[in-house]
């Protein structure tokens, strides 16, 4: 069975109410490829708006982060059970950046994908290694490592999206090869058919996320394993719908 085609936006901490405003209007008055699903991830204060302001049903939004405590003395946080009352449905977890830049180790991920999976919350997952890794030849282990790390906690893969994120690439301009890029995207395939089984592994939506544009995006999209983006700078830009329109 194809896998759907998927595209996520994730805004990170840019953009005003109007910006976001924005952002909207363009997604809305777009003519988006219908055969692709589209997750938009807009700075927490802003989800509700965006929710609201979003016409299509092809669009759905996401947190780009959450807690794994369902309620409590947890300042500063959103919980997943506080995205599933909003009516949130995607949820962003294991990010690069909440890894490198707050400290979230592997068991952190892995416990906020558990808690968001037992709310019912979908996943976009990522995954992906620093540079000094890529150059010691590190890249698919500590790929496996943070897959592993979450299927010790989890057996239904059905609401996760694996996204691919070397961090050399992300907001650098460097994007991966498409060679390069299938090349890891295959190896999580076969770690997923291993571990997970050959059903759940064809099944499984593996993204590529690092400095993703239009100018690239057909390229990528047109790899075997590459199942869509997640994208950063470019889903701040009217060519984000260019990205989405990747398989036309
Ligand atoms: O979540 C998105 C990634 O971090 C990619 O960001 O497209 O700005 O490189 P970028």
């Amino acid at each position: 069975m194809a896998r759907t085609f998927f595209v996520g936006g994730n805004w990170k901490m840019n953009g005003s109410i109007q910006t976001s405003k924005d952002l909207v209007a363009n997604l809305n008055k777009a003519q988006l490829d219908p055969n692709t699903e589209v997750v938009i991830a807009p700075p927490a204060l802003h989800l509700l708006l965006v929710k609201d302001l979003v016409e299509s049903s092809q669009v759905k939004i996401s947190a780009q982060n959450a807690y794994h405590k369902a309620s409590g003395a947890f300042t500063g946080e959103i919980s997943v059970s506080q995205l599933k009352d909003a009516q949130v449905p995607w949820v962003i977890i294991g990010h690069s950046e909440r890894r490198t830049l707050f400290g979230e180790a592997d068991s952190n991920v892995a416990e906020k994908t558990k808690a968001a999976l037992a709310e019912s919350l979908s996943v976009i997952l990522c995954v992906g290694e620093t540079l000094e890794e890529r150059e010691k030849n590190e890249t698919v282990s500590v790929v496996v490592r943070q897959l592993d790390a979450v299927a010790a906690e989890v057996n239904d893969w059905s609401k996760i999206v694996v996204a691919y994120e070397p961090v050399w690439a992300i907001g650098t301009g460097k994007v991966a090869t498409a060679e390069q890029a299938q090349e890891v995207h295959a190896a999580i395939r076969k770690w997923a058919t291993e571990k997970l089984g050959s059903q759940v592994a064809e099944a499984l939506r593996i993204i590529y996320g690092g400095s993703v544009a239009a100018k690239n995006c057909k390229e990528l999209a047109g790899q075997p394993d590459i199942d869509g983006f997640l994208v950063g700078g470019a889903s701040l830009k009217p060519e984000f719908v260019d990205i989405i329109n990747a398989r036309l």
